[in-house]
């Protein structure tokens, strides 16, 4: 019989040293991008922020506010070429077990409308959508609204 391997999942804490790597990432991902101050920042204000790693490979990364009883999450990315692979929602997954341990009662996000697999990915998790604001992103030509979600813990 063949043995079949499986690649091996793990997370890790973000750290300043990763940034690089997640901006070559990001900018591939997103059409609008944050930039790497926005990462630095997020690292140097003590948010939650993870890397996850396939076979020691980065696959992903996450940053997540947590206030009091609620997490915000701020930023999640899987590198294109492991998308659609289950990996966005074993991160998500990661995150709640994190933003539990820490007290929080529930998760909320924004996303644009018109980012089809984050709202996908969100809904599929068991986010509901609990409202929106108004020309909340930048746009090409003009900015767009955000929906605004939220999934209890
Ligand atoms: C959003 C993102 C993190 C999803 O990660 P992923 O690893 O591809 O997601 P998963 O494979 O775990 O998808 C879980 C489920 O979400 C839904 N989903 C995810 N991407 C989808 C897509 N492009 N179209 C339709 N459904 C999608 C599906 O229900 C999927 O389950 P299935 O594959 O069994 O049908 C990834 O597409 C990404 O990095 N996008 C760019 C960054 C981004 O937009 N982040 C969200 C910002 S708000």
């Amino acid at each position: 019989m063949n043995a079949v391997l499986q690649p091996r999942l793990d997370f890790r804490p973000m750290r300043l040293e990763d940034v690089d790597a997640i901006m070559a990432v990001e900018k591939t991902i997103y059409p609008f991008p944050w930039t790497a101050g926005n990462f630095i920042d997020s690292l140097t204000s003590g948010y939650s922020a993870w890397i996850c790693r396939e076979d020691g490979l980065m696959v992903g990364y996450a940053v997540m506010m947590l206030v009091l009883d609620e997490a915000h999450l701020l930023n999640i990315g899987i590198v294109a070429e492991r998308q659609r692979a289950g990996l966005g929602g074993t991160l998500l997954d990661y995150l709640f077990q994190v933003a539990r341990a820490a007290g929080a009662r529930r998760m909320l996000l924004e996303v644009r409308p018109s980012n089809v697999s984050g709202c996908a990915l969100y809904r599929h998790c068991g986010f509901v959508e609990i409202g929106r604001r108004r020309g909340y992103y930048p746009g090409h030509r003009s900015r767009e609204d955000a929906i605004v979600m939220e999934r209890e813990l």
